[in-house]
C-alpha cells in the first residue's frame, strides 16, 4: 500500500498528496514518467531509467527538475517511507501548472514532480510468467513519438481493456504495414521457427524499454565477444529483424518490461511457455545471470559478470 507520496519537494500522506487543478499533465498529458522495479529493496536499472527520463524531458523541452543526486535521494526516500522491498517506484514530471493554454507556460514555470512507491509481491507475477498470458493484436492508434515516455496512455488503457474483454492480458499493436510495434505496456519479442529471437528495432514507433535494452546488450555482447556456436551467432545476429505477426511462423512470444523480466504469451499460434527462455539459454544466458546483470546498470561490469 502506498502511504506517502512525494509532491514538489514534500513527502505527504497519501490522502493529502495533490497537484494543481490546472497542471498541464492533468489537462494536456504534457508530462513524462518512469517506472523502476524495486527488488529486495534495491532499484533495478536505475541509471538507465534516469537516462531515459532525461531524454524524454529533453525531447519535450521540459526542464530537468533536479540533479541526478537529488533524484536518487527522492526515489530511495520514497521507497523507504513506503517500506517497499519488492514492488515499484513511479515518478512523473509535468511541464507545471498555469492557466490552460496550448502554448508553453512562461520560462521559469516549475515542473510538477510526483514520486510514489508501491509493494507488489513477486509471487503473483511469477505465477503469470509460469502459466503464460494471452495477447490480443490490434491496429496501433498511437502517435509517431512513442519513443518518448509520456503519460498519454489512453490508447494503451483502451487496448488493455479490449484485451481483457477477450480474456487476454496484453495487447500487441500492429502498424500500417502489418508489423508488430510493441505491447500496450511492454516490448514484444518472438522466437521464430528457427529459434531466432526477434524484436522491433528501436525506432520512434516504440518505447525503448529498459528491459529490452538490457537483453539487447547481453545478446550483442554474447555475439561479439564470446566464442559462440554458429547457430547461436546466427540467432542473435538476426534478432533485430522485424517480423510480421500474426501470420509469420512464430513458435513463441514474450513481452519484456521492468518488474517482470519475461512473460511469455500463449495463444493458438504459440506453443507452451518456456520457448523464449530456452532460446535465451541457448545463447549461454541463464535466468540467474540475467537477474544478476539486471541489478547492475553498468554494461561493462555486466559483461564481466557474465564471463
Ligand atoms: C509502451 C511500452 N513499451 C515498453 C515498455 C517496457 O519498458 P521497460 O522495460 O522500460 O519497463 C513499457 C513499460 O511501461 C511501455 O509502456
Amino acid at each position: 500500500m502506498t502511504r506517502i507520496i512525494y509532491v514538489n519537494g514534500r513527502y505527504l500522506p497519501y490522502a493529502e498528496a495533490a497537484v494543481h487543478a490546472e497542471d498541464r499533465g492533468f489537462q494536456l498529458a504534457d508530462a513524462v514518467y518512469e517506472v523502476c522495479e524495486v527488488k529486495g529493496g534495491r532499484l533495478v536499472d536505475e541509471t538507465r531509467h534516469m537516462g531515459r527520463l532525461a531524454r524524454s524531458l529533453a525531447e519535450l523541452s521540459i526542464p530537468q527538475p533536479m540533479s541526478s543526486g537529488a533524484w536518487s535521494r527522492v526515489l530511495r526516500e520514497t521507497v523507504r517511507r513506503n517500506r517497499v522491498r519488492d514492488g515499484l517506484v513511479y515518478l512523473q514530471v509535468s511541464r507545471g501548472a498555469g492557466p490552460r493554454s496550448f502554448l508553453f507556460p512562461p520560462a521559469g514555470t516549475e515542473p510538477t514532480v510526483v514520486c510514489l512507491a508501491r509493494s507488489a509481491p513477486p509471487a503473483q507475477q511469477e505465477a503469470a510468467a509460469e502459466a503464460g498470458i494471452g495477447v490480443k493484436t490490434m491496429p496501433d492508434p498511437r502517435w509517431d513519438r512513442c519513443d518518448i515516455k509520456t503519460v498519454m496512455l489512453l490508447p494503451a488503457a483502451l487496448a488493455k481493456e479490449a484485451a481483457r474483454a477477450e480474456g487476454a492480458k496484453e495487447a500487441w499493436f500492429v502498424d500500417h504495414h502489418g508489423f508488430v510495434t510493441e505491447g500496450a505496456s511492454s516490448n514484444a519479442w518472438i522466437v521464430d521457427g528457427e529459434g531466432r529471437l526477434i524484436t522491433r528495432a528501436a525506432d520512434t514507433a516504440i518505447l525503448r524499454g529498459i528491459t529490452r535494452t538490457t537483453l539487447v546488450d547481453l545478446l550483442e555482447r554474447v555475439v561479439r565477444s564470446w566464442a559462440v556456436p554458429a547457430r547461436a551467432a546466427a540467432t542473435a545476429a538476426e534478432w533485430r529483424r522485424l517480423r510480421e505477426f500474426p501470420g509469420a511462423a512464430a513458435d513463441a512470444a514474450a513481452v519484456y518490461l521492468a518488474r517482470l523480466f519475461a512473460l511469455e504469451l500463449i495463444s493458438p499460434q504459440f506453443c507452451a511457455p518456456g520457448v523464449v527462455e530456452h532460446a535465451i539459454e541457448e545463447l549461454g544466458l541463464d535466468a540467474a545471470k540475467l537477474e544478476a546483470v539486471r541489478s547492475d546498470a553498468s554494461v561493462a561490469s555486466l559483461f564481466g559478470q557474465l564471463q
